[in-house]
């Protein structure tokens, strides 16, 4: 049975009460609960004793004019699906629980978070940054998993938890993806039929350029270009961002070499905004 922990007070008992030496593995999510999530759950099941996952939609990650509102919450669906993976607890705050009135402190990474969404999204790492902060303190994991769909998110908590010395391990999912390489994603249930059938277009452009990489394509630039080729197949996918980028500081590169490289695109389908990305190995 996956106990249900509303605040923050039933959340800190729960934690005192686990067994001394119990390895407690975390996985936050703003629920919309799909098969990527549930490897997350997976992954945390596998390494430690017991598992909580979070459910919160965290209203500081959104900008104005954002899908807040509309973000899916089928919290029956959820907590089923996390009963049927064992998970032990699950943290469901409600908004203020997590932002008490005045709440004036925010957690800001200053360059992992600066390219990419970051350059699109103002705000949007800042509150990621600031919710996680606030739930690895309370939930106080020995690991929390994140999913590698969010490779920049995941590069962001990685940093902080190294700059603030949090006690926790990190580990990141590989992404979950349809047959058709779509990747997983809460937000693929507002896409059209039509916009449906050309999202796989944009993992197709990663795996088109991974080709051409391991062909002997290694200028950055060049390598973009050819992702953006294969978007521009369909109409219907306007991209934001199709860059080559530093594995692990996410800084631009001219050419992909020891290090290899993050390939990563963001694009909008209607008013549907998909991320996807693709590790590049580094080069011999
Ligand atoms: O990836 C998500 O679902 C969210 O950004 C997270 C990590 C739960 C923080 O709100």
């Amino acid at each position: 049975m996956t106990l249900i922990l509303r605040d923050k007070a039933a959340l800190r008992a729960w934690r005192a009460a686990l067994p001394a030496g119990a390895r407690l593995g975390f996985v936050p999510t703003m629920g919309a609960l799909h098969e990527g999530h549930m490897s997350l759950m997976a992954q945390a099941r596998a390494a430690a004793d017991v598992v909580i996952a979070s459910i919160f939609v965290n209203p500081l990650q959104f900008g104005p004019n954002e899908d807040l509102s509309r973000y899916p919450r089928p919290l029956e669906a959820d907590l089923e699906k996390l009963e049927k993976a064992g998970v032990e607890a699950v943290f469901l705050p409600a908004a203020e629980e997590m932002y008490p009135p005045g709440a004036s402190t925010f957690v800001e990474e200053t360059m992992v978070s600066a390219p990419l969404c970051g350059a699109v999204r103002p705000g949007h790492f800042r509150g990621v940054a600031t919710v996680v902060l606030k739930l690895l303190n309370l939930v106080q994991p020995h690991l929390a998993v994140f999913g590698q769909k969010d490779a920049q998110q995941c590069a962001v908590i990685e940093r902080m938890v190294r700059d603030f010395d949090v006690p926790v391990e990190i580990r990141r999912g590989p992404i979950v993806r349809e047959a058709d390489g779509l990747a997983l994603s809460s937000r693929n249930v507002y896409l059209s039929p039509q916009d449906r059938a050309a999202a796989p277009l944009i993992h197709q452009s990663l795996r088109t350029v991974e080709a051409a990489y391991l062909a002997g394509e290694h200028d950055a630039e060049a390598l973009a270009r050819i992702g953006l080729g294969v978007l521009a197949r369909s109409a219907r996918i306007v991209p934001q961002y199709w860059e080559v980028r530093d594995p692990e500081s996410l800084g631009a590169i001219a050419t992909v070499g020891a290090r290899g490289a993050l390939l990563a695109v963001a694009a909008h389908l209607g008013s549907t905004r998909l991320i996807d990305n693709l590790v590049l190995p580094p080069r011999p």
